[in-house]
């Protein structure tokens, strides 16, 4: 049977890896698929220097991607550029050439997904982006598919496999923020600009996509509420194991009478949740349903290898498609229509939470605190404060028990006029229910 044709453009970390199993696992995907998957163009901005795989045949090699996307012997694009500006050009002229597209682009699919999906239905083409959320876990197919039927009331996940790295090497080898985040860095998995792993844009980008996929509501990024790990330090760590606890960047999506609360920031989570053992660059997807109750997704979250098997097996998805004419696609949304999501914020939830403080230390500082959180009916649960010598730094930590979060952030913006803070407390969400 004739071979469907691939283009990839952009060989950066993902394009590489998608290819290079492109090329060694090319007569598994043919007897898989009935059919090959033959990359027929490639293109990259240094094309002239790369060395590709052995085993791809005759293939064209171009720094032009529009001469991969009006290629008519092109079935599929694969756009693994990143970014939004050529990407969009990308995808735009794509479908304009009606070739179905994979592409593992978060952000922009984030950004304007449903609008490029409505594109593509016009155009009668196939979209289909598996790698643009956690890297090789296979949960838009969950979304999309397998867990359909049921009614999603809350995801719970670690969406980003830099931070993620950073907090469990923090936490386990006593390593500093800066020292994880440049081995992050040298293992691929840190985006371009890694601000956008710790400061949580990044996960931010891939829960907007999942909750459209899970609550069938059209969620920009900017409706969710983000907080990066800057400021978690050890002693966080050390804290949060005295409470049972340990401290993850936690992407949330939960349904409320009121409506979904969206946010990503870092939050206590207890230490026997299965969670807690996501390490590393891995991410876990905790997604309950109404019906169906907890199922949980685990895998690498990043990386050019585990996002370069979501892009390949999205190219056999398309390419099945394309060979048995179906037109009955499922869309990547899971939902015909995205309805209008009316953001709720942040500040209508209630949560224990832990502050952190660190003080010059004097007499009198816990009752002053307690006093400001009693003002606002918030009600002490626990005060720790392990063993210092440094007193002109002292760190310690109060729980306080179920209190809405615009009492707390009151609460922390009356205490940042005191004079023995030595740094604004850090107060952090505790999640229970996991
Ligand atoms: N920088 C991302 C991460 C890569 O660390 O998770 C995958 O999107």
């Amino acid at each position: 049977m004739r071979a469907v044709n691939v283009g990839i453009v952009g060989l950066g970390n993902v394009g590489s890896g998608a290819l290079e199993i492109l090329a060694e696992n090319a007569e598994q995907i043919r007897l898989k698929l009935g059919f090959p998957l033959r990359v027929a163009a490639v293109c990259s901005r240094g094309i002239a220097s790369k060395k590709l795989p052995a085993g791809l045949g005759k293939i064209k090699r171009t720094a032009d991607w529009r001469e991969v996307v009006s290629d008519p012997a092109i079935d599929i694009v694969a756009e693994l550029v990143g970014g939004t500006t050529v990407a969009r050009e990308i995808l735009d002229a794509a479908i304009l050439e009606k070739k179905s597209i994979v592409t593992a682009n978060k952000e922009l699919i984030a950004l304007c997904g449903a609008d490029i999906w409505s594109q593509a239905i016009k155009a009668g083409i196939n979209l289909a982006m598996e790698a643009s959320v956690a890297g090789g876990i296979p949960i838009h197919a969950v979304l999309r598919e397998g867990i359909s039927g049921d009614r999603i009331q809350a995801i719970y996940g670690i969406l980003n496999g830099t931070s993620n790295y950073i907090l469990t090497g923090m936490e386990k080898q006593a390593r500093s923020l800066e020292d994880m985040l440049a081995e992050a860095q040298r293992l691929g998995y840190a985006e371009a600009d890694p601000a956008a792993d710790i400061d949580g844009h990044d996960a931010r980008y891939k829960l907007a996509i999942l909750s459209a996929l899970a609550f069938g509501e059209r969620i920009t990024p900017a409706d969710i509420y983000v907080e990066g790990i800057r400021r978690i330090s050890q002693i966080d760590f050390a804290y949060a194991g005295q409470l049972g606890q340990t401290i993850r960047l936690l992407g949330t999506a939960r349904q409320t009478a009121e409506g979904l609360i969206l946010s990503v920031r870092p939050a206590l989570i207890p230490r026997s949740t299965i969670l807690a053992n996501v390490d590393g660059s891995y991410n876990g997807i905790w997604v309950r349903g109404h019906y169906g109750s907890d199922t949980f997704y685990y895998g690498r979250g990043a990386g050019s290898k585990p996002t370069g098997v979501a892009v390949v097996s999205d190219l056999m998805r398309v390419a099945r498609e394309i060979r048995s004419g179906s037109p009955e696609r499922v869309s990547p949304f899971a939902h015909e229509r995205l309805g209008e999501y009316k953001p709720i914020s942040v500040l209508e939830q209630s949560r224990p939470y832990y502050l952190r403080f660190r003080v010059e230390d004097r007499p009198g500082i816990i009752a002053t605190l307690a006093g400001i959180l009693a003002d606002r009916h918030i009600s002490l649960d626990a005060v720790l404060q392990l063993p210092s010598d440094d007193k002109r730094t002292l760190p310690f930590v109060i729980t306080v028990e179920n209190t809405s979060e615009r009492a707390l952030r009151e609460a922390v913006d009356a205490m940042a006029s005191l004079d023995f803070l030595r740094e604004p407390p850090l107060a952090l969400p505790l999640e229970g229910g996991l």
